[in-house]
Parts: structure tokens; C-alpha cells; sequence
């Protein structure tokens, strides 16, 4: 992107620079709790194709709809809302910020809801896996990498769908991690945001 095109992209979302520049989990948890009133409208005209995609592709794949779902970094629910539109009704929600899920508890999509950093292989009994994964819009700078995505993997059961974006500049640096698992690439899909 040409510098003064990135000038106003980052003038038009002061949010995106302040998420993606956080030197650690506290502090990307803090920030999280700080936006979280606003987060919905901040990301509306970026991201609000996204929930609405992801539901329609798991439908797709995953038609069960008592097929038990972890909305991995979930935050204010976008993604439940938009499976429990298409009527799944059995959806974990976990993230780090408490005020981020507060908010999408209030959605009343989810089952369960637990704050917890994705990294944490205890963050379920060892007998919990589920049908499938979704991380939208978490694995980004400073948020979740490589261990994030393995550890997720545990809690897939066998034959289950991980459902993640990627933005385009991040994937690099998740490639080989993404390679290594044990597991077949479905479908994949571009979309261009943040133009
Ligand atoms: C850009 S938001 C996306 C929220 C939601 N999935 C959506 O599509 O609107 C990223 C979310 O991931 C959560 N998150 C990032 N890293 C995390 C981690 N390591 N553990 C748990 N949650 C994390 C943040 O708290 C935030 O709510």
C-alpha cells in the first residue's frame, strides 16, 4: 500500500494499530476490555461480512447443528450470533478479555462462556474436544501464533473442522506450523478487507 494511502487507511482505524501493537497477553486483554463498548461499530464496515461467511461455510461442512463448536476468541459474540442464526445451538465462547464476553453473553448464543488464553492447554479437561474450531480475526500480530494453533488442534476431535482467517501479511509466519498438522485444507478463501 502507497504511504500516504496507508496514512489515511490507519487515520480511518486508529483501533487496528493499537491492537496490533502490544508487547504482551495482560496488555492485549486491557485493550480488549477498553474497546469492547465500541468494538462492534469500530469493525462494522471491515469485518461485518465476516461472521455471516464464516456460519455459511460451517453449514456447509458441518450441517449437524448440535455439532459442539468452540468460538475461539470469540469477543463480543459476532460469530455466535451468526451460527446461532443458522441455528447451531451448542457454542463454546472463549477470550481473554472478560468485557469483550460479557457482551456476548448478553448475544444469549452461547452455551458456555470461559475467559481464558487460547494458549493454555488446561484451559479444558482433557476429555473436551469438539466438532469444530473457529478463529476469526485471532490470529494476527500480537494477538495468537503457532501455539495457539496447536494447542487448539488438541481440542479438535478426529475428522473435525478448524474454520481461521489469516491475514495475508501474518500467514508467513503461521505456514509451517499450518503445514505440520495432521490435517487436509478443505477449502480456502481470499477476501480483500482493509482497502
Ligand atoms: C479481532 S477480535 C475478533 C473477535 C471475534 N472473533 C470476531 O470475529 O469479531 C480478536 C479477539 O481474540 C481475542 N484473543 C486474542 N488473543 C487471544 C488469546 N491468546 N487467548 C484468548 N483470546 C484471545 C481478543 O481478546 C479478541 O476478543
Amino acid at each position: 500500500m502507497p504511504e500516504e494511502q496507508a496514512k489515511d487507511f490507519l487515520e480511518a482505524r486508529p483501533w487496528l494499530s493499537g491492537i496490533c501493537d502490544t508487547q504482551s497477553t495482560e496488555e492485549l486483554k486491557n485493550k480488549y476490555d477498553g474497546w469492547a463498548k465500541t468494538y462492534d461499530r469500530d469493525v462494522r464496515k471491515d469485518w461485518s461480512f465476516m461472521p455471516g461467511n464464516i456460519a455459511r461455510t460451517l453449514s456447509q461442512l458441518l450441517p449437524q447443528k448440535e455439532s459442539v463448536i468452540l468460538d475461539a476468541g470469540a469477543g463480543t459474540g459476532l460469530v455466535g450470533e451468526a451460527l446461532a442464526q443458522k441455528e447451531y445451538s451448542n457454542i463454546t465462547a472463549v477470550d481473554l478479555s472478560e468485557k469483550m464476553l460479557a457482551i456476548a453473553k448478553e448475544r444469549e448464543v452461547y452455551k458456555a462462556l470461559h475467559q481464558s488464553n487460547l494458549e493454555d492447554s488446561q484451559m479444558f479437561s482433557n476429555s473436551v474436544t469438539f466438532d469444530a474450531i473457529i478463529a476469526a480475526g485471532v490470529f494476527a500480530y500480537a494477538h495468537a501464533g503457532v501455539k495457539v494453533l496447536n494447542n487448539l488442534f488438541c481440542f479438535l476431535k478426529e475428522e473435525g473442522i478448524f474454520l481461521l482467517t489469516i491475514r495475508e501479511d501474518y500467514r508467513p509466519q503461521m505456514q509451517t506450523a499450518l503445514e505440520g498438522l495432521p490435517w487436509t485444507l478443505v477449502s480456502e478463501e481470499h477476501f480483500p478487507i482493509y482497502i
